[in-house]
């Protein structure tokens, strides 16, 4: 056990149905994929503590269900969301088109400085590309989100995109802490399961 003041973020995963959020949480989370996944039924949640820059933060991830026919996301999940990842599928244009519409309801709901990050899963399936990583690049660009592509079966970038999309909510929260809350006790954590240790080349914005 080490004694460290750490924070805790909430991170939202949203995106069409089968765009693999579950995989890219269980991938992250346990470090393995499960090939026949269930939909997801209302909202699922886990917690994961990481170091990134010595600095110990929990992150507390809320992975929803695509389905309309599952969904029961109350407004106050997207209220409380330091950071957002919207997910499609490189395979499958609609659900990249259906971003926008996601994107309708996170400016509705979420935090005006909420962190968001564009992510095109299943980067495996090669033949079956159907969204450009330059197409979605510079949709990201306009709206001034992250961006990365990842297999959460193969496992490609599916630790950078929660270490660039956490770099971000620190960079954002330590801006708010110019002016700094009242005090609270240090919270005792457990040891990180992920140490993302200093800035790599790859992820400097
Ligand atoms: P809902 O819970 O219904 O919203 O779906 P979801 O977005 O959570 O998708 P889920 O993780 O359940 O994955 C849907 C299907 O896609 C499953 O069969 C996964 O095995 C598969 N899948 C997820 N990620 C990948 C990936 O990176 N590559 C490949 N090839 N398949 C993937
Ligand atoms: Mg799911």
């Amino acid at each position: 056990m080490s004694e460290q003041i750490h924070q805790t973020f909430n991170i939202v995963l949203v995106g069409q149905r089968s765009v693999g959020k579950t995989s890219i949480l269980l991938r992250f989370v346990d470090d393995e994929f499960i090939g026949n996944t269930n939909a997801t039924i209302g909202l699922d949640t886990r917690d994961v503590n990481v170091e990134i820059d010595d600095q110990f933060v929990t992150l507390h991830l809320w992975d929803t269900a695509g389905s309309e026919l599952f969904s029961s996301m109350p407004s106050t999940t997207y209220r409380r969301a330091d950071g957002l990842m919207i997910v499609y599928d490189c395979t499958d244009l609609i659900s990249f088109e259906k971003v926008q519409e996601w994107l309708i309801t996170v400016r509705k709901y979420a935090p005006e400085d909420v962190q968001i990050m564009l992510i095109g899963n299943k980067i495996d399936l090669i033949t079956q590309r159907q969204v450009s990583t330059i197409e979605a690049k510079n949709y990201a660009d306009k709206h001034g989100f992250d961006f990365i592509e990842t297999s959460a079966k193969t496992s490609d970038n599916i630790s950078s995109a929660f270490e660039i999309l956490t770099r971000s909510i620190l960079q954002k929260s330590e801006e708010r802490l110019i002016q700094p809350p009242p005090e609270s006790p240090p919270v005792i954590v457990d040891e990180p399961n992920h140490s993302f240790g200093k800035p790599k080349k790859c992820c400097e914005r």
